[in-house]
């Protein structure tokens, strides 16, 4: 459904605002062909109405002759601004860069993230965004997930379907996403709430069981069957099923990348505004499925790049699947069982 403009201005003022924007910072707004336009044009708006001082960067697109489908995580790292120095410049000595082109996974998105710039990825469709618009109870809810996920060592996950999972962590730093970046070198994602991290190298272990309904992206699609998951010392092993498993296999392989097939982010959705259901009610070309990847009390895991950690993984192949009906703990304490966030402190 429509939304009117002057309801995205007032949305994009409140996550700007939340995003700590004051008058006379510096802010680039990244754009490429696939922008959505009227994000594009009510971040402008917001952005002066609250006094912020703006640079529009228009990129050229890149990737569609080589990615699979036309979704911006389909192949991801690679981005417009590689070899572009004026527009790399140009992010690194601003204070806020909104990214509707994405560059995420991209070694230029930790350059800019280096100098201290905070960053807010934006590019869901209007009315996605303003239902998920974020507050300041999910991050809160965030918050305390990721102070539990960075004190533990384990995280071990199960499933009535079959999942039996773990691995240490503290190699890799946490990822908290709550919708709005108001740190300094920060990065976020509007829409979005939940937490992550990456497996310490080599320590995956068990078998992950994606059962019928669950969902897989890119593809965006639910699975019609159970995939069994086989990870040995990190690393994917063995992909078996049916057809769903057949064609998970065949577009991993089709990067002709082994990193493809390495553990990436691991951990669990707290939006309460998120849908699992919503993925059967779209288009699938229009947006990224936050909807799926922050849901309330999904296990969301993930394969190949771990740039984003600060690892040196670049593959462009990257798997996000959310699982419902499980149990994840730390350290032996239940963050959620058959799905149900515990904690009380993320409720
Ligand atoms: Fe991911």
């Amino acid at each position: 459904m429509a939304i009117s403009d002057l309801a995205l201005i007032e949305a994009w003022k409140d996550v700007l605002t939340l995003s700590r924007l004051t008058p006379g910072e510096q802010v680039s707004l990244l754009v490429s062909d696939d922008s959505n336009p009227q994000l594009v044009s009510t971040a402008r708006t917001a952005v002066g109405q609250l006094g912020g001082v703006l640079t529009i960067l228009t990129l050229p697109p890149l990737n569609g002759d080589v990615a699979l489908s036309r979704d911006k995580s389909g192949y991801v790292g690679h981005t417009a601004l590689k070899g572009n120095r004026p527009a790399l410049e140009a992010m690194k000595h601003s204070d806020l860069v909104i990214d509707t082109m994405m560059l995420l996974f991209s070694p230029e998105q930790e350059e800019i993230l280096k100098t201290g710039a905070r960053m807010l990825l934006a590019c869901e469709p209007p009315e996605v965004m303003l239902r998920m618009k974020p507050t300041l109870d999910d991050a809160r809810r965030a918050t305390n997930a990721a102070n539990r996920l960075a004190k533990a060592k384990t995280l071990t996950v199960t499933s009535k379907a079959g999942t039996d999972f773990r691995c240490s962590i503290g190699q890799y730093p946490v990822l908290k996403q709550q919708g709005f970046v108001d740190r300094k070198g920060g990065w976020d994602h509007w829409p979005s709430c939940f937490v992550a991290t990456w497996p310490d190298e080599g320590s995956c272990e068990g078998v992950i069981v994606i059962d019928t309904g669950d969902i897989l992206l890119p593809f965006k699609r639910y699975a019609r069957e159970p995939i069994h998951i086989s990870i040995e010392g990190g690393w994917i092993r063995k992909i078996e099923g049916g057809f769903e498993a057949e064609y998970l296999r065949s577009y991993m392989d089709s990067f002709d990348d082994p990193d493809a097939y390495a553990m990436a982010h691991v951990g669990w959705g707290l939006h309460k505004k998120a849908h699992w259901t919503t993925l059967g009610l779209y288009d699938r070309e229009a947006g990224l499925s936050m909807d799926a990847r922050s849901f309330y009390g999904n296990f969301l895991w993930s394969s190949g790049p771990n740039t984003e950690a600060g690892g040196t993984r670049d593959t462009p192949c990257h798997m996000d699947i959310p699982l419902r009906g499980h149990s994840l703990s730390l350290d032996g304490e239940p963050m959620t069982i058959d799905g149900k966030v515990i904690p009380e402190d993320q409720n």
